[in-house]
C-alpha cells in the first residue's frame, strides 16, 4: 500500500523523537547513578578511613574494648546506611554493625581480597563481595596498620538498591519529564506535518480536477513558503492551460470565420457566372474578386504556415550586414499610392545617413513591411506617420508611429496574439487576418531583438531594436 507523505513523516519523525528522547533517559539515567555510586564510595572511602583511624586504632593500642567499637559502628551504620565489617589480620570478621550481620561474624574473607588489604592498597568493587550478600552492594575496604603492622581492615558494604532508592525520585522526574516533552513534540509535530501535507492533498486534488478539463480552478494556500510557491506555480499553470485552451477554441472559430466569408463569396459569384444570374459583361468583374479572394486565402494559409515554421523552429535567422535607411525608404515607396489616396502625411527622421545594421534581410523587409502596412492601413485619412531611427548602445531603434485615436492598454497588450483583430466588425477585407503582429514578433524574438508599443497622445508608437553591424 502506498503511505502518504503525512505517514511517511510522522512515523520517521516519530520514530527520530522517540529514539533522541530515548537516548536522553538512558544517558541521564546512567549519569544519574553514576553520580549517586560515586558520591556515595568517596562518602563511604571518607569514612572507612576515619574509622580506621580513630576506632580501629584505639582499638589495637588497647584504649578502645570491642563493646564500644560495635556501639560507636552501629551509629555509623544508621548515619551512612551501609554495614560495617572489621576484620583481623587473617580475614576473620569479628566485628559488624548490625544484629541482622552477626551471622557473619567469625566468617573468613577470601585471600583474595585480604592481599589486595594487605599490600595496604584499598578495595572499591560492586558485587555480592564474593557471594556473602543477596543484593549487589558497593564495598569499600580499607587495611589497617598499626606500628607498620598489618592488622586488619573496615569493610563498608552499602546496598545498591539503597542507594538507587536514594536517586529514584530525580530520576522518576527526570523521565517524567522527558516524556511529557516527548509527547509535546509529537503534538507539534502532528500538527507541523498537517500543515505541510493538507496542502499538497488541496494540490493534487486541484491538479486531478484540472486534468478533467476544468481550467479554471484555482487554489488559494497562504502558508508562507514554498508550498505556497508551489501552490502561485501552480495557478500559473492552471492559467497558461486555460488561456492555451482559450486560445485553441478562437483559433479554430477564427479560422472558420475568415475562411467561410471568401469561401462564401467565392461561390456566390461563381454560381452567379454559372447559372447566368451574371451577364456575361460583368463576369470579368467578378472573376476579378474571385481572384482576389482566392489570394487573400492563399495568403492566410501561408501566414498561418510561416507562423507555424517559427513556432516550429524550422525558420532558421541568416544575419549579415545591410544598409537600413535604404530598406526604409524603399519600403515606404511601396505604400506610396494607399498614402497619397488617404492623404497621409508621412516624416522620416533618420538619425544618420547611412545606418549599417546587422540582421536577417528578408526578415527585416517582412517585419517593416508588416509594421507600415499595420500604419497606413489603421491611420484616419488626412493622419500622419512618422518614421524614425536613433541610436541606443549597440542598437538601433526604429519607431514607427501613427495617427490613431482609440487603442487603449488593453488592446496594446493583446494586439500580439494570433487572430487578434482590433474591430472585429471592420471585416476581413480592412483588418485582414490578424496574425501580422505574431509573425512581427515571432521573427524579432528570433533574432535576439526587442519590440514593443506604447500609445502616445492620438497616436500609437512601435518600437524595435537591430543589432548594428560589426
Ligand atoms: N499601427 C497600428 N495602429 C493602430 N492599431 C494597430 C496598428 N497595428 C496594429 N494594430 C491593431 O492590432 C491588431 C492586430 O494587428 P495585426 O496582427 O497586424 O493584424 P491585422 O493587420 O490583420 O488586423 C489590428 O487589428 C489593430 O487593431
Ligand atoms: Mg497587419
Amino acid at each position: 500500500m502506498k503511505k502518504s507523505i503525512f505517514q511517511k513523516l510522522f512515523i520517521t519523525y516519530g520514530i527520530t523523537i522517540i529514539l533522541g528522547f530515548g537516548i536522553l533517559a538512558l544517558v541521564l539515567m546512567k549519569l544519574f547513578s553514576q553520580y549517586f555510586i560515586d558520591s556515595k564510595k568517596d562518602l563511604l572511602l571518607e569514612y572507612g578511613q576515619k574509622i580506621t583511624q580513630d576506632i580501629a586504632i584505639g582499638l589495637y593500642s588497647g584504649r578502645l574494648d570491642r563493646e564500644t567499637l560495635i556501639e560507636d559502628l552501629k551509629i555509623l551504620d544508621k548515619f551512612l546506611d551501609a554495614r560495617i565489617w572489621i576484620i583481623d589480620r587473617n580475614g576473620m570478621i569479628f566485628g559488624v554493625s548490625g544484629t541482622n550481620e552477626e551471622q557473619y561474624l567469625g566468617q573468613q574473607v577470601d585471600n583474595t581480597r585480604l592481599g589486595i588489604l594487605y599490600r595496604g592498597r584499598n578495595i572499591i568493587e560492586t558485587g555480592n563481595f564474593g557471594g556473602k550478600f543477596r543484593e549487589p552492594v558497593l564495598t569499600v575496604g580499607y587495611p589497617i596498620f598499626y606500628n607498620d603492622e598489618f592488622e586488619g581492615a573496615v569493610l563498608v558494604h552499602a546496598s545498591m538498591p539503597g542507594i538507587q532508592k536514594s536517586f529514584r525520585d530525580i530520576y522518576n522526574i527526570t523521565i517524567l519529564a522527558i516524556i511529557f516533552s516527548g509527547l509535546f513534540a509529537y503534538v507539534i509535530l502532528y500538527f507541523q506535518i498537517k500543515r505541510i501535507s493538507m496542502p499538497l492533498m488541496e494540490i493534487s486534488k486541484a491538479a486531478k480536477v484540472i486534468s478533467g478539463g476544468e481550467f479554471q480552478k484555482r487554489l488559494e494556500i497562504k502558508t508562507g513558503d514554498e508550498i505556497e510557491e508551489l501552490a502561485k506555480s501552480f495557478n500559473d499553470m492552471a492559467e497558461s492551460l486555460e488561456k492555451i485552451e482559450e486560445n485553441r477554441r478562437n483559433f479554430i472559430a477564427n479560422i472558420s470565420h475568415d475562411l467561410r466569408s471568401p469561401m462564401t463569396s467565392i461561390k456566390g459569384f461563381v454560381g452567379g457566372i454559372m447559372d447566368g444570374t451574371i451577364p456575361p459583361e460583368m463576369q470579368g468583374h467578378y472573376l476579378n474578386i474571385v481572384m482576389d479572394e482566392c489570394q487573400r486565402l492563399i495568403k492566410m494559409t501561408n501566414e498561418l504556415l510561416e507562423l507555424n515554421n517559427i513556432q516550429q523552429g524550422k525558420v532558421e535567422v541568416n544575419k549579415t550586414n545591410f544598409e537600413l535607411n535604404e530598406m526604409l525608404r524603399r519600403k515606404l515607396i511601396n505604400f506610396e499610392n494607399e498614402i497619397t489616396k488617404k492623404n497621409i502625411d508621412v516624416m522620416l527622421k533618420l538619425h544618420d545617413d547611412s545606418t549599417l545594421v546587422n540582421a536577417d534581410k528578408a526578415m527585416m523587409e517582412r517585419i517593416i513591411t508588416n509594421l507600415l502596412d499595420n500604419a497606413v492601413k489603421f491611420t484616419e485619412e488626412n493622419g500622419y506617420i512618422s518614421l524614425r531611427t536613433r541610436e541606443e548602445k549597440s542598437k538601433v531603434v526604429v519607431e514607427i508611429i501613427n495617427t490613431c485615436e482609440n487603442v487603449d492598454e488593453i488592446e496594446i497588450k493583446n494586439m500580439w496574439e494570433r487572430f487578434h483583430k482590433g474591430d472585429q466588425t471592420r471585416g476581413i477585407y480592412k483588418s485582414g487576418f490578424g496574425l501580422g503582429l505574431s509573425i512581427v514578433k515571432e521573427m524579432i524574438i528570433l533574432q535576439g531583438e526587442k519590440i514593443w508599443a506604447d500609445k502616445l497622445d492620438g497616436a500609437i508608437r512601435f518600437s524595435f531594436t537591430i543589432g548594428k553591424a560589426k
